[in-house]
């Protein structure tokens, strides 16, 4: 019983392993820029749905403000290659060069993301497969990569805390169903795939709640 249990963790471990290595060879891009020129922008092009400062209020549509710059940036250019596929969220960056698309990154990703009700985060409780994943269904802890404060451990990891809910919902439907798949090796779709619905939106909750940062 011991040793199947020792290699079943020895086999987890180096598959979490797999995914990690796509995700962190592209994480050592550093990102130069001028955020103010990328506000000039975003003012212009991006705040009418992004909300000011990235801060969106319409439900559906993700906020901006302190993602990281790396995951922003990349989000970009995967629209305007196509390899994440939206023909609206194209239009807004085909026209766009790579250093103006990175000063866009800077200035979104230093821009803070209000805190949310605390009185909703004192009840709120980690659901299972964010801290300790499925092991049943191979199914990784979300939290390893994301954060255990929903605040990724890798610029090239989004933040999930404090995103809007139906967005997350949306995104992660596009995940499952290969609408979305310009994730790194697949790595994310292969997890998400495995998700019901009711967990999708349990998880979408619980990210969501946790807000952001104060306001400064
Ligand atoms: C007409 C509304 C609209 C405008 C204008 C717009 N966006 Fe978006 N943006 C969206 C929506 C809706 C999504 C979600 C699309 C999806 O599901 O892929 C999105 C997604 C994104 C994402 C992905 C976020 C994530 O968490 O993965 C980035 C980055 C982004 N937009 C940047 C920009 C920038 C930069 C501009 C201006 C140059 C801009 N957007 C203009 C509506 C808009
Ligand atoms: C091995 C690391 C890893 C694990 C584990 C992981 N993710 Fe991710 N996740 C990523 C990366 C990297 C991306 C960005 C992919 C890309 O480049 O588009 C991502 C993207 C996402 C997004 C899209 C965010 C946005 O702004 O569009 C959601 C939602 C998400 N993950 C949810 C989850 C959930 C829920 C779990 C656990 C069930 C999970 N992830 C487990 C690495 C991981």
């Amino acid at each position: 019983m011991q040793t199947r249990y020792l290699s079943y963790r020895l086999i987890y471990r180096l598959f979490v392993l797999m995914l990690l290595i796509p995700i962190q060879l592209q994480a050592g891009d550093i990102i130069t820029g001028n955020a103010e020129n990328g506000k000039a922008i975003a003012e212009k092009k991006c705040d009418r749905c992004h909300g000011p400062g990235g801060v969106s209020e319409d439900a559906d549509t993700p906020h901006l403000a302190m993602q990281t710059s790396a995951y922003l940036l990349k989000q970009m250019q995967d629209y305007k290659s196509r390899a994440r596929d939206d023909k609206n969220m194209y239009k807004r960056v085909r026209k766009l060069d790579d250093q103006q698309l990175a000063d866009i990154a800077l200035w979104y990703a230093s821009q803070p993301l209000p805190e949310i009700d605390p009185q909703a985060r004192k009840n709120l409780k980690t659901p299972k497969l964010v801290s300790e994943g499925d092991s049943a269904r191979a199914i990784t802890p979300c939290d390893i990569c994301h954060g255990k404060d929903g605040k990724t451990v890798a610029e090239m990891v989004p933040v999930l805390a404090g995103q809007q809910v139906d967005y997350l919902i949306s995104t992660m439907e596009y995940f499952r169903d290969g609408t979305r798949n310009n994730d790194p090796g697949g790595a994310v779709q292969a997890i998400i795939k495995k998700l019901t619905d009711v967990e999708i939106e349990a998880i979408a909750r619980y990210y969501a709640a946790l807000g952001g940062r104060p306001a400064e």
